[in-house]
């Protein structure tokens, strides 16, 4: 192939890598190709069109090479820069967890929503909270506590620990590696001190004393069927383990279910996100405990009912 040469621009570079990467059919190939020079050169992707003539050094061009290789062979670009970002955080991602995708901020979004009726309240004001004053409205008792079930890299939890500031996280996973993952990103962005992981099988790990104000998950919840149609890129690069949910997709989410009101206190929210077409079956799973006031399905940016949302009776936790 005519691969770019040491004298290439980047516009050059850029525009040679598109074409190839769409005649070999690779999936965002101007976006791919993009992510990947900017991470090459070390900079953003509009510095890529400030700079357009600068030409490639040739230790530039070999590292840039190899990333488009492996683009080629489908890897994700995520897994390739190792970032991905989520609720506007840079989330570091490798192959040991899924990659965080835009429809699960449907699911962090609904839990900021609950918060607000559970008293976690958003930030304060940006106007109080410089306020010296300000220290007295802090809640002097235990602050309210959530969890989230099947972490992966973490970007669900550390972002509503950020937005959250008054509640401390239990964060959840069976993967050890995944973990490791998640435990980076939260000391990376300052919240390490407020999510506590475990390694767990969903709640077994924890004791049932109706304690969270939140119980957030985002479990796999691919069918078998649908798995045999998902693209190569995703079916050989991330992890099954973080998608895939049995026969009907549900194979982890009804336990949960069955578990999660033992752990969810009186007025506290349980949220999960679903596929296409579960968000009924979801729905009437919880509604069949009994021990819900308040069921709602969500729809997220392409209108899709992609969270079940539903409130634990008050008085029973
Ligand atoms: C779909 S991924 C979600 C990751 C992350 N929360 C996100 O939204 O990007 C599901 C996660 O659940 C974890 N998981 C799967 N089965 C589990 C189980 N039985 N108990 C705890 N975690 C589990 C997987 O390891 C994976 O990290």
């Amino acid at each position: 192939m005519a691969v770019p040469q040491a004298s290439w621009t980047i516009l050059a570079t850029l525009r040679w890598t598109a074409d190839y990467f769409r005649t070999k059919g690779v999936s965002e190939a101007r976006a791919s190709a993009e992510i990947l020079l900017a991470h090459t050169l070390g900079v953003s992707r509009l510095d890529l069109y400030l700079r357009y003539d600068q030409p490639l050094n040739p230790e530039e061009l070999a590292r840039f090479k190899a990333l488009m290789v492996r683009r080629r062979e489908g890897e994700p670009v995520a897994y390739l820069t190792g970032h991905r970002e989520f609720w506007s955080l840079d989330i570091r991602v490798t192959p040991a967890v899924l990659i965080p995708r835009p429809e699960t901020e449907t699911l962090v979004a609904a839990a900021l929503e609950a918060a607000e009726s559970v008293g976690a309240g958003l930030k304060l004001a940006p106007a109080l909270e410089q306020h010296p004053k300000t220290q007295n409205l802090k809640p002097k008792t235990s602050p309210l506590w959530g969890v989230e079930v099947g972490v992966g890299s973490g970007a669900v939890v550390i972002a509503l620990a950020k937005e959250l500031d008054r509640m401390a996280w239990v964060g959840l996973d069976r993967s050890g590696a995944a973990l490791a993952v998640a435990r980076d990103n939260a000391r990376r962005h300052g919240v390490a001190h407020r999510v506590h992981f475990l390694q767990a099988d969903l709640l077994a790990g924890l004791k049932p004393f109706a304690a969270f104000a939140l119980l957030v998950a985002n479990l796999p919840y691919v069918p078998r069927a649908e798995w045999e149609r998902l693209p190569r890129e995703i079916k050989t690069f991330e992890p099954p383990g973080a998608l895939l949910g049995g026969e009907d997709g549900l194979d982890l989410i009804r336990p949960l279910i069955r578990q999660a009101q033992q752990y969810v206190k009186g007025g506290g929210w349980v949220l999960l996100e679903v596929g296409d077409q579960q968000a009924p079956q979801v729905a009437a799973l919880v509604e069949e405990t009994g021990a819900y006031d308040r069921i709602e399905t969500i729809k997220d940016f392409s209108g899709m009912e992609r969270v079940v949302r539903a409130r634990r009776l008050d008085g029973t936790g």
